[in-house]
Formats: C-alpha cells, sequence, structure tokens
C-alpha cells in the first residue's frame, strides 16, 4: 500500500514556518512517503476525492479561518483519514477543541522535525501489514460482556460475539441485519477492526442516503468528462477501500441496474470509473447492512437474488434491545461511565427503580435511543443519581406494570390476595375491553383458555359495558 501524505501548507507568507513544512516535507519522502503539498485550502477536499490520502498534516491557520470546517468537513466525509494539527501558536483550548472534532493529534509547530515524522508514522494504522498474520488484541478491553466497545452479556449478542470471532479473519461477505440502532455498523467495524485488513481503513456508504445516479460513481468513481460537471476525475470507495474492507450500509435501498454491476464487480474485484474503460483491480472486503427484510426483497423482485446470495454468505442477526433485555443493565452503566469520562466528570449512579422501568421499556430505537437517553440524563440531572422522577414521561408511564406511589396507598390495605384479586380484574378487564369483549380474542391476549377465561369474568366479578348500561338506565329510569 502506498503511504500516501496531504501536507496542507497555508501559511504562505511567513517564511520560517515555510521552511519548516519544507523541512517536514523532505524528512517524510526520505521515509517513504508519497507527499503533496497543497496551499489552497478550496483545493483540498477535491484533492480528497481525488487521490487516496491516509494522512493529512494541515497547520492552524486552516484551522482558524475555515480551518474549523474543514478538519469537520473531512472528519464527516473521509473519516479514515487521520489529521494531523500543526499549531503556530498552541493553547490547550485550541488543543481540546480541534482533538474533539475529531483529529488525531495536535502538534506545536516548534516540535522536532523527527517528532512530526514519528506522529505521521503512528497515523499510519501498524505498518507491518504482510509481517503477520493473526490479529493482536489481547491489550483491548475485553471481558465476558464486553467485546471491544460492544457491550452484552445475553446469549444472543453472546452469539454474535463468537460469530464475529470466527469470520473477521476471513474474506467472506457479511449481510449484518436488524432494526435500527441495533449496533449494525459497530459490528462491521468490530468485524474489520478483528480482520488482517485492520490496517487500511474500512469505507462506509450509505446506499440509501445517496441518489441512484451518484451512487454509481460515489462506488467506482468517475474519469474526468464523465459528466456535465465532472471536471476532473474522481475514485470511488471500492477503491478507497483496496486492501481493506467496503461497509455497504443500507444495501436494501440499492436501484436494480446497480445492483447487477455491484455483483459483476464483487465477483470480479474488477470495475471500471463511470465513463472509464480502464479496468481497475481491487482487493476489497464487502460487509453489508440492513434494516429490511432483505429476502422478502428477492421474493418481490426488488432485490435481485444472486447478489442476495454473493452478499448473505455469512448472516449476522442483531437483535432489538427488547429481545435481550438482559443487556439492559450493563448498557446503562457503560454509557454513562462513557459520557462521564467524556465530561471528565464521575459517572452518574442510577437507582434501581429506575432501572427496572428502562428494563421494562419496549425501545423502539433499540440501542441508540438507550444511549441518548444516558447522555441527556448525565447533562441534565443535578445530583449525582438518576431516579425515577428524572426519567421521561414515556418510560415512567406504564401503570399497568408498575405503581406510583398512589396506587400502592390505595393498595396497602387490601394485603396480598385482595391486592392481586384486584389487579388480576383490571389487567382482564382492560384486555377484555381492547377485545371488544369478543371472548375468544380476549382469551388470546390474556393467554387462558376461553372457558377459563369465562370464569375469570364470573368470578371476579367483571361486567360488560352493556351491563353498565343497563345499571345505569336503571338509575337514570326513576329520575326521568
Ligand atoms: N452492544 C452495544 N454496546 C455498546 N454500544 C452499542 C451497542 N450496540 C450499539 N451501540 C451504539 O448504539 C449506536 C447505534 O449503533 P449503530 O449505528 O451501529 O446501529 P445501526 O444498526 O447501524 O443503526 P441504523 O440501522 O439506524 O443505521 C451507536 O452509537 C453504537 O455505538
Ligand atoms: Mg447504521
Amino acid at each position: 500500500m502506498e503511504k500516501r501524505v496531504l501536507l496542507v501548507d497555508n501559511y504562505s507568507q511567513e517564511k520560517t514556518y515555510k521552511e519548516k513544512i519544507q523541512l517536514i516535507r523532505n524528512a517524510l519522502i526520505k521515509e517513504d512517503y508519497l507527499v503533496d503539498t497543497e496551499t489552497q485550502v478550496d483545493a483540498v477536499i477535491p484533492k480528497l476525492q481525488e487521490f487516496i490520502y491516509s494522512v493529512i498534516v494541515m497547520d492552524t491557520s486552516v484551522f482558524d479561518t475555515q480551518g474549523q470546517s474543514l478538519l469537520g468537513l473531512i472528519r464527516t466525509h473521509f473519516p479514515h483519514i487521520r489529521c494531523i494539527i500543526l499549531a503556530k501558536d498552541p493553547s490547550i483550548k485550541q488543543s481540546v477543541e480541534t482533538l474533539k472534532t475529531g483529529a488525531f493529534d495536535y502538534v506545536p509547530i516548534t516540535t522536532g522535525i523527527d517528532d512530526v515524522v514519528l506522529v505521521v508514522s503512528r497515523a499510519f494504522p501498524s505498518t507491518s501489514i504482510h509481517q503477520r498474520s493473526a490479529v493482536d488484541h489481547s491489550h483491548e478491553d475485553s471481558n465476558d460482556s464486553q467485546f471491544g466497545d460492544i457491550v452484552g452479556k445475553s446469549p444472543e449478542i453472546q452469539k454474535v460475539f463468537r460469530t464475529i470471532q470466527k469470520v473477521a479473519n476471513t474474506d467472506s461477505t457479511i449481510l449484518i441485519t436488524g432494526e435500527s440502532g441495533t449496533g449494525k455498523e459497530l459490528i462491521a467495524r468490530a468485524i474489520h477492526h478483528h480482520s488482517y485488513r485492520n490496517n487500511a481503513p474500512m469505507i462506509v456508504i450509505n446506499c440509501g442516503a445517496i441518489p441512484g445516479e451518484l451512487l454509481e460513481s460515489e462506488l467506482f468513481g468517475h474519469e474526468k468528462g464523465a459528466f456535465t460537471g465532472a471536471h476532473r476525475a474522481r475514485i470511488g470507495r471500492f477503491e478507497m477501500a483496496d486492501g481493506g474492507t467496503l461497509f455497504l450500509d443500507e444495501i436494501g435501498d440499492m436501484s436494480p441496474t446497480l445492483q447487477v454491476k455491484l455483483l459483476r464487480a464483487i465477483q470480479e474485484q474488477r470495475f471500471e470509473r463511470v465513463g472509464g474503460m480502464r479496468s481497475i483491480q481491487v482487493n476489497t472486503r464487502i460487509l453489508s447492512a440492513t434494516n429490511k427484510d432483505l429476502r422478502a426483497s428477492v421474493d418481490a423482485r426488488t432485490f435481485r437474488e444472486d447478489l442476495f446470495y454473493r452478499l448473505n454468505v455469512i448472516p449476522i442477526h442483531v437483535p432489538a434491545l427488547r429481545n435481550r433485555k438482559s443487556d439492559i443493565p450493563l448498557l446503562i452503566q457503560f454509557f454513562l461511565k462513557r459520557v462521564a469520562t467524556r465530561l471528565q466528570d464521575e459517572p452518574k449512579k442510577i437507582t434501581d427503580e429506575a432501572i427496572n422501568l428502562l428494563i421494562q421499556y419496549d425501545w423502539p430505537g433499540n440501542i441508540r435511543e438507550l444511549e441518548n437517553m444516558m447522555e441527556r440524563l448525565s447533562v441534565l440531572v443535578e445530583g449525582n443519581k438518576i431516579e425515577v422522577g428524572d426519567l421521561p414521561e414515556h418510560i415512567v408511564d406504564k401503570p399497568s406494570v408498575v405503581m406510583t406511589d398512589e396506587q400502592i396507598f390505595m393498595d396497602l390495605d387490601k394485603g396480598f390476595n385482595d391486592a392481586v384479586e384486584h389487579h388480576q380484574r383490571t389487567f382482564s378487564t382492560s384486555l377484555i375491553n381492547k377485545a371488544n369483549w369478543v371472548k375468544t380474542k380476549a382469551a388470546e391476549l390474556l393467554k387462558l383458555n376461553r372457558t377459563t377465561l369465562v370464569e375469570k369474568i364470573k368470578k371476579l366479578n367483571i361486567e360488560s359495558p352493556k351491563d353498565q348500561e343497563l345499571e345505569e338506565d336503571m338509575i337514570q329510569f326513576p329520575v326521568r
């Protein structure tokens, strides 16, 4: 793999700085890096689209003016590129901001040339690519209930961990399925991270977010003049992922014409850029993800069957959070701790009652929803303990499952047997009403057989609305 560095040098006026950049450049070239220099800030992004860079070194003049947004842009669109910031007037504040935006390192310009070269070499993912076969992750945060930064002890997620370990270091295609927010991308990253390809980038492309016509050139790149507006050649994500992994997110949304091209590119590991004749050979491993039922799309003929089998050599299904509730307490603690580290604060504690409510909640947005909630609570709750009262209403509002203080108070003098009977009555009545008093349906909802239900209705004195109407009529009659 080429080791290509982009030096952004915007201090055209400052002689000493220019000289320093020149020295850095020479030192990098001596170390076999391919170095390009760019003096125009506007030209940086087009350059990143045209060539494959792993590392960018830029100065803080870039950062002060358009640099903040440039760094942000690079982090968003080229997350695999590592940005090193050379600071002319270094400050802690700027250093923190820069690193928060996602810079790889922040180095004062006064740092010796050798040290700058060292930082650059560290920014390159381990260079001994061909020398090692197995990947050593023994240093990682790993125990039975944590796999890198994936947390979970439920049998369901443990099975996912085992699959990742088994298949990561192969070249098989993997299709990751699961509802939104279940951790599909996190799993894809773990697979890439545990593969021998982990010193090349994992490139992500969201097939659902990019319109059809653009998606092809995003994937395969285009040549100069391929279409109006194609002023320069541009490499596609397939090429960027050469030696690494290409993660096709929301693959279920890809148009049928593009599906054909993708299938061919995967099978042959070669393709042409849009508007180009030259065939480009790559060595790219394909991971994809979807929250759709792809098999149903195959049946509906909106997704090609041959591509489906090609992508789905190894399926990984990530269950919804509501189907692995035993992970919830662990995830709560994990997120509270993580936010605390970020806020440089002590992790918030949380009461058992609050945890119980969070376990009972259905989590339609899955882990992403839980993560966001823990972040919000960490920031908003003033004391050091999260209590039931701090939880959002839609979590607390579950009177059928957890009793409010008021309900407990009303039940206090009933004692166990009466209270249980009372709850049997309210629970059954609500569900029978939901079933519109169709007893077969109600029995189904209550998971009772019909005869038992009829007995219960009698025993618990549950009255149908019709009976109530009758009663009301009788009460009203004498009044009239
Ligand atoms: N098991 C887990 N342990 C810790 N964090 C997790 C876990 N699963 C998911 N997350 C976190 O939850 C968030 C959502 O995960 P991710 O983006 O991977 O979901 P997704 O399935 O790709 O969602 P979508 O379909 O909406 O793209 C991320 O911030 C991720 O880090
Ligand atoms: Mg995703």
